[in-house]
């Protein structure tokens, strides 16, 4: 047992630890405090410590555990909230009593275990291999794996029941030691999980937005930066995926926002009804409030991947979403700081960008274990001070993801939500996701439309801020019309407007082909000899802006109507 030398805010230097190991796990003086081995000396090591350090003194006993910081895997996970060392923060309290948890899991609660029948008594079974099922909420089927680095004869596979995840349900004859398996294993979150393979996206993951969606699009198993400023919105878009991306699993990092925001979110989320499912039902919340002590606010990033590469070797597909990235930075950068290593960019530690990489690179999609296919997509906002994208947060972030939604704090000023910047946001997944949309309706053929429109339309806006628009022609003040339907019928997308705040792909390409169609249209009619005010006047408008209140069947028969009326343009001469 080794004792406190010396305290420094959240670090702890102790001396006469045995043998101590780099990210070892110690409890801190009487009230066991959580703390993490980070840097040894000759006969000193540094540690950081998870929770307030008041009160502890120099002498104060530190207990070695041997092992580096696990967590709990298994039922019981999903509708929890955990803090950063998984911790669950119980009833409506986001903070927590000081001291050693080592139980993360409810010990009590009982889970039907349905056992695969598939398996025998004499069977090998490797990594991977189904032990049983257990129906955790209505949407998550639990599916109880042999964990990675397990393998053997079964020689016992316990039957139909329900027990605590401490009974033992198979025993497993492996070279060395019979292997007691239960319904929950522990894994260190600095350690990916072991997979057999990745493999390139494939699939969209579909968010209900049409800037998203459309053009800009997010895949399974992709990564994904939201940088923005202040207010510009994170937050809500966060939110918006919560709600609507089509993922199995979601598991939400709250990173350093305000205790108060934090209790609000999570009342709103567990409110949340989508097609008759709660929300709640398939989401892991990790909560690391700005006023909970630095260390706890590194270590929910890593909880959270881990806890989402286990949902992912079941065969799911999981998104992960940290709000924010910045936070996680600044506590990382105040911890180095402390320790005294030698500055990077703006204070943050050197380890900046590879800790980053870290986070991002373990999404992908992958065969797993069991040789089914899982996918982990994995979102992060990035707090910009202004719309500084030079941003070291920023930057390290944009060397490793795929797709990038910039959010503009003029667009957010004007309450253009979401506030996507479409000159600054990237996505690669596009050529992944093409075959998807093009099996939906002619994608590709309106994607390119589009952007040629938004091309045209900048080079306008850049025209007229010089000359004015008074000079304009007929063909190019429609085009600022266009622009405006653009804006307010395909760009535009509250998330107070209930019908419209989620369309899904098929109306996203109906009304894409209702805006293209209609410009094309119109300036075929111009070209004819007709009057800028037959085709576009405040009538029309309004028709087509009252699309933006229609649900699904009306929404679509309505466009239809529209598109059948545009013909009336061409006839007309
Ligand atoms: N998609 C949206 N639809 C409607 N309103 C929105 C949307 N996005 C943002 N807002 C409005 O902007 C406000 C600020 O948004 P939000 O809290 O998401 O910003 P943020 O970027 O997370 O801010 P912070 O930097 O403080 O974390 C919201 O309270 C809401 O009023
Ligand atoms: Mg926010």
């Amino acid at each position: 047992m080794g004792e406190i030398y010396k305290i420094a805010g959240p670090l702890v230097i102790g001396e006469n630890l045995n043998k101590p190991m780099i990210n070892e796990i110690v409890k801190i003086g009487k009230k066991e405090l959580f703390g993490e081995i980070i840097r040894i000396f000759k006969n000193r090591a540094m540690i950081q410590v998870y929770e307030s350090t008041l009160g502890l003194r120099p002498g104060d006993k530190i207990i070695q555990t041997q092992e580096m910081f696990l967590v709990e895997l298994g039922p019981g996970m999903i509708r929890n909230v955990f803090d950063g060392i998984q911790r669950p923060l119980k009833g409506d309290s986001v903070f927590l009593e000081p001291g050693f948890v080592s139980l993360s899991l409810d010990r009590e609660k009982k889970w039907e275990f349905i056992p695969n029948s598939n398996l025998k008594e004499g069977d090998m079974i490797n990594p991977g291999s189904v032990l049983g099922y257990v129906d955790e909420t209505n949407t998550v089927k639990h599916k109880i794996l042999v964990p990675p680095e397990v393998k053997g004869e079964l020689v016992f596979l316990e039957k139909h029941g329900s027990y605590t995840i401490e009974k033992t349900i198979a025993r497993i004859k492996t070279r060395q030691e019979i292997k007691q398996l239960k319904m929950y294993h522990r894994w260190p979150v600095r350690k990916p999980r072991p997979i057999i393979s990745k493999t390139a996206p494939k699939k969209p993951l579909l968010t209900g937005l049409r800037v998203i969606d459309f053009l800009f699009p997010a895949a399974k198993g992709g990564t994904i930066a939201i940088p923005g400023g202040f207010g510009t919105g994170k937050t809500q878009l966060i939110f918006q995926l919560i709600k609507w991306s089509d993922a199995d699993v979601l598991v939400y990092v709250g990173c350093g926002e305000r205790g108060n925001e934090v209790i609000t979110v999570l009342e709103e989320i567990s409110r949340l009804r989508v097609k008759g499912e709660l929300l709640d039902e398939r989401t892991v919340y990790i909560i690391n409030t700005s006023n909970m002590p630095v260390a706890a606010r590194t270590s929910g990033i890593f909880s959270g991947i881990t806890i989402a590469e286990y949902f992912r070797d079941q065969g799911k597909n999981v998104v992960i979403l940290a709000d924010s990235i910045t936070r996680w930075a600044e506590a990382m950068r105040e911890i180095s700081n402390r320790i005294g290593d030698f500055p990077g960019e703006q204070g943050y530690p050197t380890y900046l960008a590879s800790e980053i990489g870290n986070f991002f690179e373990r999404a992908g999609n992958t065969i797993n274990l069991s040789k089914e296919k899982g996918s982990i997509t994995t979102i992060g906002t990035i707090s910009l001070y202004g719309s500084d994208f030079s941003d070291p947060v920023c930057q390290a972030a944009m060397k490793v993801v795929s797709c990038m939604w910039a959010l503009d704090p003029n667009l957010a000023y004007i309450r253009n939500y979401p506030a996507i910047n479409k000159d600054l946001s990237y996505s690669k997944f596009i050529p992944y996701v093409k075959d998807y949309w093009d099996d939906k309706g002619s994608w590709s053929n309106y994607y390119n439309s589009l952007l040629q429109v938004f091309g045209k339309i900048k080079e306008l806006k850049k025209l007229t801020s010089i000359m004015g628009k008074d000079m304009l022609s007929d063909e190019e003040k429609f085009l600022l019309d266009i622009d405006n339907l653009l804006t307010e019928l395909f760009l535009k997308q509250s998330a107070l407007i209930i019908e419209d705040s989620h369309r899904t792909p098929i109306e996203q390409l109906k009304i894409a082909e209702l805006i293209i169609t209609y410009y094309n249209r119109g300036i075929e009619a111009l070209k004819k000899g007709i009057l800028l005010e037959d085709i576009s006047n405040k009538e029309t408008f309004e028709k087509f802006m009252k699309l933006k209140t229609m649900r699904k069947n009306k929404y679509l028969k309505e466009i239809e109507k529209l598109l059948e009326d545009l013909v009336y343009i061409d006839v007309k001469k």
